[in-house]
This record gives C-alpha cells, structure tokens and sequence, in this order.
C-alpha cells in the first residue's frame, strides 16, 4: 500500500502547483500561462484518487473475506504509473504513441486489479454475503475501462470506431464519475460507516437496490451521449440520483441527534454530494441547449471542474488522511481527515466556480478565487497527509534496519 500512498502524495503536491497556475492565469498574473485543463483535473483523478483506490480496494475485500492481507501487486502499481506518466507526456503534446501506451497500460492494470478483486474468497471458499463493497468496485472499474478506452481514444481518433455518435468527451466523464468513482466512493460507505461512525448504516437490505439503480444509472448515462439519446440521460440521472440519495440517507439517518458524530471528516464525505447533484440538475439546460436562462457553453466547459473538486477532492479530504494514518500505523479505527477550515474553503471554492459561470462580467476574477480557495483548503489536508507519511516511513525505515 506504501507505494501507492507515495506516489498519491506526489501528485497532490503537484495538484497544489497546477491550481496556483490555473488561479493566476484567471488573474491574468501568468498571461502567457493558460494552463491546462487536462493536467490540473488528471493530477486529482489518476493521479491521487485512483492510485489510493487501488492500493485499497483489494485490502478492504481481503478484510471483508476474513482472509489474510493480499502482498504488494508491483506489477499492478508499475503498469498503473508508467501508464500515468507515459500520459502526462502524451495528453499535453497530443502525441499518439504515450496516450495509447499510457493508456494500454492503465486498461491492464485495471484488469488485474479487476482480476484480484474477483478471486479473493473467504475463508470457506465462497464470496460472502452481499453487504460489501466488492461488487461496487467491480462494477466501478468495469466503467473505469470504459472511461479509459474512450479517454486514450479522445485525441488518437477512436471516437468514431468505437461507434459514439455523440460527445465522446461527455462518455469519457461520464463514465469515470457516474460510473468509475461513485461506485468506488459508495462501496467505501457499504464497508467503512462502521468504522467511521461506529454504528451501521440505517439498513442493509437496501444496499443490493442501490448497487443496481447506481450501475443501471451509470450505464444509462454512459449510454446517452454514446448514443446520442436524451431519454437515456434522463433516466440515468433519476437512477443515479435516486440511489445516491438513498445511500446518503442511509448514512445521515444513524447521526441524526448525535452532535459529536458530526466530524469536519463525516462533513466532508455527505456535502461533497451536493457538488454531484449540481452539474445533474444542470443537465437539462446542457441538453436542451437553453442559452437563455443558463449560459449552457460555459455550464458545459466548467462544470467537469466543479465535479472534480468540489465532489472528488473533497471527499478525498476525509478518506486521506484516514488511510495514510490506517496503513502507516495500523489504526484501523483511525480518525477521518478534514477540518472545519478545509469544510469552509473547499465549498467557498466550488461556489465561487458556479459564480464565475453564472456572472460572466466577473467569470475570471471568480474563477481565479475558486482555485485560489481550493488551494487553501488542500494545503491543511497535504500537510496532515505528508506528516503522517513522514512519520510512517520513518517507522518503517527503523523497523527495516532493526
Ligand atoms: C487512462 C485514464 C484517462 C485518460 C486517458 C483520460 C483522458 C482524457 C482526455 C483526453 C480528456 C479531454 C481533455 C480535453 O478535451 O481537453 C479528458 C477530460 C476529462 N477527464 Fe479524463 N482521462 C483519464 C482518466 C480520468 C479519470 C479517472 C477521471 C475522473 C475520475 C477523468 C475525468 C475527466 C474529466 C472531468 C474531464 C473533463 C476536463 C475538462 O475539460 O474540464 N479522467 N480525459
């Protein structure tokens, strides 16, 4: 897991710097600098998010199944973050040969993970019962291959093999978020609220409906601007929004009347949802093109930002933190990360992001605070993250030497 945690930090560091660059060319401060979209989104999501998820998932699924901690895949984490390098130079110079290798290498990883996740048994040689998260991450990553497929495809010209008739970029987000991370981020509630809150969610039985409206709705979405069919999003955003509601409420529900329940860390995972919603309640005027009363182009530029910080980034604020200090120092009961600055920050960030779309006159003042507050809102969350993993290598590092 350690290799993982590593390279995660590195890239949060590097996410701090392509913010600061994204805040200043909004301030014109860096005029010749217009930052790019793609790196300063991709640090977070592959670069962060999903090498934690990695490292996590098959620990959490071995310690569900009541069977010994899998060892370090090196051959999962190599393929993972060559692949993420081999991007980093491909993306920003559109240059073929790294965005396929990269990301063919990604899809492998992905797969053995997909692999590993599938073979873990319990002790009695069958997959337990159905109140885990494993089908979550299956799920999430069988999109995930799909958001890597359409993704590498986006600038080597696979959109129209792959038959997408519609907006090949909307597929390649869609898929990642609606499918890839909500899944992932719901099987971590279905295994971890017990940890985090000590007492379970308000029901089990509602979790096997969850996962299939939450999958259903994800496909749908997927499906729609593949197809290019609006009746597919529409039933896709009422699925998925349906089912994250209901998990949500299956987790607020257990903390109703308990004040000191309600931690910066459980602030984080539940209002990080609300910056989820926004971009699906916004789908309407971005589908229906309504320029009037929503400025659809700008909507449809900005939002994928809004999601990644304002949902992804912040929910990371808690789960960081959290398994730095679980899998450095073995507390599994460890505390969820986050503070009421970082709570404050963050959202100011994410409302000031809609603000720039809403107040076109004001749109790079606005979009340059946005990052600015993401910024201040990440540095508390980095140096807690790289405390606890100086701390921990140097545990290691004695443990090592003895
Ligand atoms: C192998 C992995 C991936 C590849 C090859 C990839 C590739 C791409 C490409 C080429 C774009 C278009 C950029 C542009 O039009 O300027 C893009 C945009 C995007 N990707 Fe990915 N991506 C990957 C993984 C992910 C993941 C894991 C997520 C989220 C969880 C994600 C979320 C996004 C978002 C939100 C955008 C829109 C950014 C914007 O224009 O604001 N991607 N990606």
């Amino acid at each position: 897991m350690i290799p993982y945690m590593i390279m995660a930090l590195l890239y949060l560091f590097v996410a701090i710097f392509a913010a600061t660059a994204a805040s200043f060319s909004s301030w014109r401060i860096l005029p010749w600098f217009n930052g790019m979209v793609w790196l300063r989104v991709h640090f977070i999501t592959i670069g962060v998010i999903t090498q934690i998820v990695f490292g996590v998932m098959p620990i959490l699924t071995a310690k569900y199944h009541g069977v010994t901690r899998p060892k370090m895949r090196w051959d999962i984490w190599s393929s993972l973050n060559v692949g993420i390098i081999l991007l980093l130079v491909g993306i920003p110079l559109v240059s073929k040969v790294p965005i396929i290798t990269g990301g063919t290498l990604i899809f492998i990883a992905t797969t053995l993970l997909l692999i590993q996740l599938a073979g873990i048994k319990g002790k009695s040689g069958k997959s337990s019962g159905a109140q885990n998260g494993r089908k979550f991450y299956i799920s999430g990553l069988i999109f995930f291959l799909i958001g890597i497929l359409v993704g590498t495809g986006l600038f080597t010209g696979w959109s129209g093999p792959l038959g997408i008739v519609g907006d090949p970029g909307e597929v390649h987000i869609h898929a990642n978020n609606w499918g890839f991370i909500s899944l992932v981020f719901a099987g971590f509630f279905i295994d971890l609220y017990p940890v985090w809150t000590k007492r379970p969610l308000a029901s089990s039985k509602a979790i096997t409906p969850i996962f299939w409206m939450l999958t259903l709705g994800a496909l749908a979405l997927v499906l729609s601007p593949w197809l290019s069919n609006k009746t597919l999003a529409a039933i896709g955003a009422l699925l998925h929004t349906g089912s994250t509601i209901w998990l949500l409420v299956l987790a607020i529900k257990p903390l109703l009347g308990d004040k000191a329940a309600w931690t910066p860390g459980i602030a984080h995972l539940l209002a990080s949802y609300f910056w989820l919603f926004a971009p699906l309640s916004m789908a309407p005027f971005i589908i229906f093109g309504i320029e009037g009363v929503m400025p659809a182009k700008a909507l449809e530029a900005t939002t994928p930002q809004a999601l990644i910080y304002g949902w992804l980034l912040q929910f990371s604020y808690a789960i960081l933190p959290y398994f730095y200090q679980r899998f450095f120092f073995g507390e599994e009961d460890a505390e969820l990360g986050g503070t009421w600055l970082s709570f404050t920050l963050v959202n100011l960030g994410a409302i000031f992001l809609w603000a720039s779309i809403l107040i076109e006159p004001m749109r790079s003042l606005l979009h340059g605070w946005a990052y600015m507050l993401w910024i201040l809102s990440l540095l508390p969350i980095a140096w807690d993250v790289w405390q606890k993993t100086k701390a921990g290598m140097a545990k290691a590092e004695t443990i090592a030497i003895s």
